[in-house]
C-alpha cells in the first residue's frame, strides 16, 4: 500500500510503542504484585520474565507488523499465505481480546476519571457529586467509562501521526516528570522507607510456581503483548528503523516506568499507614491491589491537607494519561482492520467500534460481580500469552528463517549478522514455547 499512514518519527514511535506498554499495568498493576509477593523477589523474576521471554517475542510482533505493513489480518496472512483462514481467525481472535481488554481497562479508567474529579467538585462545593463520583455503582461506572471511551475515540480517530503519535508524543513526556515530582515528594514523607525496605530488599520466601506465573502476565500485559497491537504498531514503522534496538528501548521504557511506579506506590502505602491508614487485612496480607490505590491513596491523600489535594489530582492525571496512551493502542487493532479490510473510514470505523466496545463495557459493568474478574483472567491469563506463543511458533516454524533476518536487517544490516541475531530465530522458534509451555504447566 503506497501511502499507507505511518509513524513520522522514529521517536514518536517509541514514545506511542512505550505509551501502549505504559499503563494501568506498570502504575497499578505492577506495584501491587510486587507489594504482594514478597517485593524484591517479584521484580526479580519479573526483569527475567521480560528480558528472557517478552521482549523476543515483542519483536516478534513488531517484525510481523512491519513485512506485512497492513492492519493485523492481512500481515498475518502475508506470513502464511497457505492458511488465509486460519491466519485470518489468528488475526480475529487477537481483535476479539483486545476489545475484551479494552472493555475492562476503560472501566478501571472511569474510575480514575472519578477519584480525579470528585476533590475538585468538593472544592467548588459539589459535594454530593463529589460522593457519587467515588462510590462504587453501575451509574457512575458507566458514564466515567463512556466518557473515557469518548476521549479514546477521540485521539484515534485523528489517526497515526496526527493522533495517536501527537497524543503520545506531548503526554508520555508529562507523564515520566509527573512521575519524578511525585516520587521524590513520597519519599520525603514519614513512613516511606518502610515501603523502600518492602520493595527493595527480597523475600525469597514468597519465590513460588504462582509468582512465576503472576510474573510472566504481568510482562505480556504490560508490554502490550499477543493481541495484535504491537503489530499495527510496527506496521506503521517505517522501513529503515532499527527494529531489535527499537523495541529494547520500548521494553527498556516500560521497565523503568514499572520499577518507578514501585518507588512511589510502595512507600505511599507506608505513608498512608503511618498516617492511620489501614493497609494490611485480619490476616495480615496486603489489601487487594484495587482496594490499595482506589480507597488507600485517596485517603492518603485527603489525610494531607491542601497540599494532599494537589498531589491526588497529579496522580490520577498521571493515571489516566496513561491509561489513554494504552487505550488507544487498544482501539488501534480494530479500527485498522477495519479500515483496510472492510474499505471504510477511519471516522466511521472509530464510532461503530468504539460503540460496540462501549456495549460490551456495559454489559460488565451491569454485572460485575459475576464478569469483570473473569474477563480479565481469561484475556490477560489465557488469550495474551496463548495468542502470544501462536505469533512465536508462526516466526519461528512458518516463516523461513532468512525472510525474518532479512526483515531485521532492514534498518541496521549490521544487527541482524551479530551472533544475538543469529540465534534469535531460533530461540523465538524452540526456547520461548517451551519457557512458556513450562509456566503454564506450574499453574
Ligand atoms: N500495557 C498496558 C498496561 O500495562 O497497562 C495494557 C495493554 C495495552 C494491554 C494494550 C494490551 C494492549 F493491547
Amino acid at each position: 500500500m503506497a501511502n499507507r499512514a505511518q509513524f513520522s518519527s522514529r521517536i514518536g514511535f517509541i514514545l506511542a510503542a512505550a505509551g501502549s506498554a505504559v499503563g494501568l499495568g506498570n502504575i497499578w498493576g505492577f506495584p501491587t504484585q510486587a507489594a504482594s509477593n514478597g517485593g524484591a523477589v517479584f521484580l526479580m523474576v519479573y526483569l527475567l520474565m521480560v528480558f528472557a521471554l517478552a521482549y523476543p517475542l515483542l519483536v516478534a510482533e513488531l517484525t510481523i507488523g512491519r513485512y506485512g505493513s497492513a492492519d493485523p489480518i492481512t500481515s498475518l496472512r502475508k506470513v502464511w499465505p497457505r492458511q488465509k483462514a486460519l491466519m485470518g481467525l489468528v488475526g480475529l481472535a487477537g481483535m476479539i481480546a483486545v476489545s475484551l481488554i479494552l472493555s475492562f481497562y476503560a472501566i478501571v479508567a472511569g474510575w480514575l476519571l472519578g477519584y480525579l474529579l470528585a476533590p475538585i467538585c468538593e472544592a467548588v462545593g459539589l459535594v454530593s457529586l463529589a460522593h457519587w463520583l467515588e462510590a462504587f455503582g453501575s451509574g457512575r461506572n458507566l458514564i466515567l467509562m463512556l466518557v473515557f471511551m469518548w476521549l479514546t475515540v477521540m485521539v484515534v480517530r485523528n489517526g497515526v501521526a496526527d493522533g495517536i503519535e501527537k497524543w503520545s508524543t506531548r503526554l508520555m513526556p508529562v507523564l515520566l516528570l509527573l512521575f519524578v515530582v511525585m516520587v521524590v515528594y513520597i519519599l520525603t514523607q514519614d513512613g516511606a522507607w518502610n515501603g523502600l525496605k518492602l520493595y527493595l530488599i527480597p523475600d525469597f520466601s514468597h519465590l513460588s510456581p504462582k509468582l512465576i506465573v503472576s510474573a510472566m502476565g504481568q510482562a505480556f500485559f504490560s508490554l502490550s503483548l499477543g493481541v495484535c497491537t504491537m503489530m499495527v504498531y510496527g506496521s506503521y514503522l517505517s522501513k529503515s528503523a532499527n527494529l531489535p534496538k527499537t523495541a529494547a528501548q520500548v521494553a527498556l521504557l516500560d521497565t523503568a516506568v514499572a520499577f518507578i511506579a514501585g518507588l512511589l506506590i510502595l512507600p505511599a502505602m507506608f505513608v498512608a499507614q503511618h498516617n492511620g491508614v489501614v493497609i494490611y487485612d485480619e490476616s495480615g496480607a496486603l489489601l487487594a491491589s484495587d482496594t490499595l490505590v482506589f480507597s488507600v491513596l485517596p485517603t492518603m491523600f485527603d489525610t494531607m491537607g491542601p497540599v494532599g489535594m494537589i498531589v491526588g489530582i497529579l496522580f490520577f492525571v498521571l493515571m489516566i494519561i496513561a491509561a489513554l496512551t494504552s487505550s488507544i493502542s487498544m482501539l488501534e487493532v480494530p479500527v485498522s482492520c477495519a479500515i483496510e479490510e472492510l474499505n471504510q473510514r477511519r471516522s466511521t470505523a472509530v464510532w461503530w467500534i468504539g460503540g460496540l466496545i462501549c456495549v460490551i463495557s456495559a454489559i460488565i459493568v451491569f454485572n460485575f460481580d459475576a464478569l469483570f474478574g473473569r474477563v480479565v483472567t481469561t484475556t490477560t491469563a489465557y488469550a495474551q500469552p496463548i495468542i502470544g506463543m501462536i505469533f512465536a511458533l508462526l516466526v519461528g516454524w512458518i516463516w523461513h528463517r532468512n525472510k525474518v533476518l532479512q526483515e531485521i536487517r532492514k534498518g541496521y544490516p549490521a544487527v541482524a549478522s551479530s551472533l544475538f541475531w543469529r540465534i534469535w530465530p531460533w530461540y523465538v522458534r524452540i526456547v520461548c514455547p517451551v519457557l512458556m509451555l513450562l509456566v503454564f504447566f506450574l499453574q
